[in-house]
């Protein structure tokens, strides 16, 4: 869910929309401002769907100097405008927008709350019903009865935002493992949930630690910690334009993000290796990889994805044991660790929950850890010990593209200098600063075979309700990245294989007609793929090849240029991108906003 709020500026309703606009991308099945015009004046606009649902709905009568506003990625409660933000109390007094998910919601529903009437089914509504009583039936003032509920709120997520309709000048904030920032504005103070949606008001922010309370006005912010001392914070200062993050003459960001990519290469060489082709990482991080003897890597979804690549890229360059692991399993899974342990958290937004919850725990015991994102200051880079930046830009579509390639050419210069540093004759020879520009070139001429691509998906992909990647060892994890791409925006059931394994069960799928692609850029499984495509051809599929230039023979659908094998994922994944993105344009699917989805999921 995204989260605005704004106090002390009479444009206080657009500040609010566009705002959310930002952040349509944590969470778009609901949306809703609360603005209030210090006159005794209220506006409550809920809408289901989209923020242009939401921007329809305000009228222009709808106006106000301070107001709250969300955009909701549905956890608790089926999604409609009852259960959409913000909640407020029975008596309309309180209005609460919250990210996150309230543990004991009804324990203490059932505790405190079994008289009031409720309106929605969410979790969120029970804590605003909990001030409200707090603050009638025990005399309370607003922000003790707040500090009163959030102290009963046990092993819970949140960023709240609380308005008092009778003191309305004032916001108030709490927050516990999901983001929030403060921005400081000009006569004016904002909150938000990433620092994207308040550009066009501020590039001041103050970040916020988890059990924090802030009491913000428009010419004040006040932090408290959990025991209610002042806390003193310097802001930081952000320096993206807004601009960029707009989409220009692109139809969609996705197809930005995809045709961006040859730059975020060219970028990563140029800011992390040097001209002689050394890599410019920073040596005590190196000084403490050196110790470890194994090196775990955690991720979610696409980042996942990019770590499994990552493993190959450390084993073979590093020669330290490398795992990854799904974040949401590890970190309730408790795997054995090796006696010197190293973490890598792969992040392109550096907030996603089931990250961040393995991070606790690693940095409760005072393991060492690295995070690799693309956003600075958030909660994975400032909790870390380590940090390496993608400086891919600003990605705003659902769909992770440039975030992905980025990680892996991250992945590539790190395994480069930890493997130098270890003397590893391969790391030595590997020269990725080379490399990166083969894959800039490489990847340009993928982009400019567009329209042959989307050829491709529109005859098909398109029809299809199922499909295959296929691939061996390192081939394999970018057809799980393949698949993903279609599933998530295409909404094709795809699967990504081992090729290998296919025929020991999933060939049963294979249909007459079911498109299977093979992904062959590894000379020493390029004919065993083949046979294996071979295989489902047999059985009826329609097959393609996404084949390294070497290892073309007559009849391949779309060659990729040559690059060292240890890095052909940054090419091989770029056709597969652009045939989910066309399939789904041409389903005539919001390819940014795909179904049921967010780009940035804060709850575990
Ligand atoms: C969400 C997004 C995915 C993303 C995953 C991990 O599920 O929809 O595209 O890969 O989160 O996000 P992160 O920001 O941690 O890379």
């Amino acid at each position: 869910c995204g989260i605005v709020g704004v106090t002390g500026n009479d444009n206080a309703v657009s500040i609010l929309l566009e705002g959310l606009e930002k952040l349509e991308y944590r969470g778009y099945d609901s949306a809703g401002i609360y603005v209030n015009d210090l006159n005794g004046n209220d506006y409550l606009v809920k809408r289901k769907g989209r923020i242009s649902n939401l921007e329809a709905a305000v009228t222009p009568e709808v106006h106000g100097s301070v107001g709250i506003g969300h955009t909701r990625w549905a956890t608790h409660g089926v999604v409609s405008v009852a259960n959409a933000h913000p909640q407020y109390s029975e008596d309309h007094r309180f209005y609460l927008v919250h990210n996150g998910v309230i543990e004991n919601y009804k324990e203490l529903k059932a505790k405190y709350l079994s008289s009031v009437t409720f309106e929605s089914q969410t979790d969120t509504e029970v804590v605003v019903q909990l001030i409200d009583r707090f603050v009638q039936t025990e005399g309370l003032s607003t922000k003790q009865a707040f500090l009163k509920t959030l102290s009963l709120l046990e092993g819970s997520s949140y960023a709240f935002l609380l308005m008092d309709s009778t003191d309305p000048e004032t916001l108030y904030v709490a927050k516990n493992k999901s983001p929030l920032l403060i921005g400081l504005g000009d006569g004016c103070n904002v909150v938000c949930s990433d620092a994207l949606a308040m550009l066009n008001v501020t590039h001041d922010f103050l970040e916020l630690h988890d059990g924090e309370v802030v009491t913000i006005k428009p010419d004040s912010v006040v932090i408290e910690d959990a025991e209610g001392n002042h806390v003193e914070r310097d802001s930081f200062h952000v320096s993206m334009d807004a601009q960029e993050t707009d989409k220009g003459t692109y139809p969609y960001y996705m197809l930005k993000e995809i045709d961006e990519q040859p730059n975020v290469m060219r970028n990563l060489a140029s800011l992390y290796t040097q001209e002689s082709g050394r890599p410019n990482i920073d040596q005590d991080l190196i000084n403490t990889m050196k110790q470890a003897d194994r090196i775990y890597i955690v991720g979610a979804g696409t980042s996942y994805h990019a770590g499994l690549v990552g493993k190959k890229l450390f084993e073979k360059l590093t020669h330290v044991p490398t795992e990854v692991h799904v974040a949401s399993e590890f970190a309730y899974d408790n795997p054995l660790l090796s006696d010197n342990p190293f973490f890598i958290f792969l992040s392109q937004s550096g907030e996603t929950a089931d990250s961040r919850e393995v991070l606790v725990n690693v940095n409760a015991h005072d393991y060492k850890s690295l995070t690799i994102t693309n956003v600075e200051n958030s909660t994975l880079f400032r909790e870390a010990t380590y940090t390496l930046l993608l400086h891919a830009g600003p990605e705003i579509s659902v769909a992770s593209t440039k975030a992905y390639t980025a990680q892996i050419g991250v992945e590539a210069i790190l395994a480069k200098a930890l493997g130098e540093a270890k003397q590893q004759v391969i790391a030595e020879e590997f020269d990725i600063r080379q490399q990166l520009g083969l894959v800039a070139t490489g990847m340009q001429a993928i982009i400019d075979e567009k329209d042959m691509i989307e050829d491709l998906a529109k005859k098909y992909f398109v029809p299809t309700s199922k499909a295959f990647y296929i691939g061996r060892g390192i081939d394999q994890t970018v057809s799980l990245e393949s698949a993903l791409k279609l599933k998530e925006i295409s909404y094709v059931q795809a699967e990504g294989f081992a090729s290998g394994e296919l025929k020991h069960g999933t060939i049963a799928l294979i249909e007459e007609g079911t498109p299977v692609v093979g992904i062959i850029t590894q000379k020493r499984t390029a004919n065993l793929t083949r046979s294996n495509l071979q295989e489902t051809m047999s059985r009826g599929a329609q097959t393609f090849t996404i084949v390294r230039k070497g290892l073309a023979q007559d009849g391949d659908t779309i060659i990729i240029p040559d690059v060292d094998e240890m890095i052909t994922p940054l090419l091989s994944v770029v056709p597969a991108q652009l045939i989910a993105y066309y399939t789904s344009l041409n389903k005539g699917l919001d390819v940014d906003r795909p179904r049921n989805l967010a780009k940035s999921v804060t709850v575990e």
